[in-house]
């Protein structure tokens, strides 16, 4: 059969991983939106390293979308998103319609605490409900052994982590580094809406969270060097969301890196374009 194969309801996504199942197979899950890019290949890659079987889903999610946003001029790229697919020998493409995934009467939504709440949370206080939402649903769907997910949404990947555990779904929650342009801009299908002029300042948000991370870990203080670093990422023109400092495991807020692992994460708009990036920060090491 002509690979990847292409499923548009649950039924046939069902039926095909039973049968994968059946005969002992290995099942990876990658999540996405489509206009795919090097940072999602390299989960699909990732996946085909990990299981026999590897299925991406490919869905422009409404329901994490406000009213105002992108959602009806995100990019669809539907033939290269195949092609680039099939390159990496994805198995299955799961890519449903609207109302097959929300059909006439939904009305149920994930509720959600503890990582889900503050930062992009306070931008975008619908985003995880709907992250979540959709993201039970393609777990209970495909049932996989493993699901992939970029560091590059960090918060979304912690939140998909207690989701899982709190909702005893049997999935082995991965998550993959953050893979970025050679100027450190980290991969995103947002940066395409980029002017020349703002694509030249959007790695400044990557330098400020590296340069933040050394200054913190030669022994700075925190809060000094976060001021110093929400000044930058101004200076270059972005409207800053959110530059934290954060535990990187639990995300609560941390005051020196005595509080634990310590994960840097940032959000901001460059013209109508908002971008969020993360670096750890690393561990207090004895000295
Ligand atoms: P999307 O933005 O398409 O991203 C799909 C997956 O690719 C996510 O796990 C994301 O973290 C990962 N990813 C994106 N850019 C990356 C990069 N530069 N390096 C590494 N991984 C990267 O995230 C979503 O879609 C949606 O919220 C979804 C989980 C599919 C639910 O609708």
């Amino acid at each position: 059969m002509a690979r990847p194969r292409i499923v548009r309801t649950v039924k046939a996504l069902r039926a095909a991983v039973a049968a994968w199942r059946r005969k002992g197979d290995r099942i990876a899950l990658v999540p996405t939106m489509g206009a795919l890019h090097d940072g999602h290949m390299s989960l699909v890659k990732l996946a085909r390293r990990r299981a026999d079987r590897v299925v991406a889903s490919i869905f422009v999610n409404p329901a994490q979308f406000a009213p105002h946003e992108d959602f009806a001029r995100y990019p669809r790229t539907w033939k290269t998103d195949l092609a680039r697919l099939r390159a990496e020998n994805a198995d299955l493409v799961f890519a449903p319609a609207l109302a097959e995934i929300y059909p006439a009467g939904f009305a149920t939504q994930v509720v959600l605490t503890g990582p889900a709440l503050g930062l992009e949370t306070d931008f975008r206080p619908h985003f995880f409900a709907g992250v979540a939402t959709v993201v039970a649903k393609l777990l209970i769907e495909a049932m996989p052994d493993l699901a992939l997910f970029g560091e590059k949404d960090y918060q979304q990947l912690l939140v998909i982590r207690r989701l899982a555990r709190d909702l005893d779904l049997p999935v082995k929650i991965v998550g993959a580094p953050i893979v970025r342009e050679r100027d450190g801009l980290a991969l995103s299908s947002r940066n395409a809406y980029l002017s020349p002029a703002e694509r030249a300042a959007a790695p400044t948000l990557h330098r400020v969270l590296e340069e933040s991370a050394a200054a913190i870990r030669s022994g700075e203080a925190i809060a000094t060097v976060l001021a110093r670093g929400r000044g930058r990422i101004a200076g270059a023109g972005f409207k800053l969301d959110y530059l934290e400092a954060r535990h990187a495991e639990t995300l609560a807020p941390v005051a020196s890196m005595k509080d634990g692992p310590v994960r840097l994460l940032v959000a901001a708009k460059i013209g109508a374009t908002r971008l969020i990036d993360n670096v750890g920060v690393g561990r207090l090491t004895g000295r």
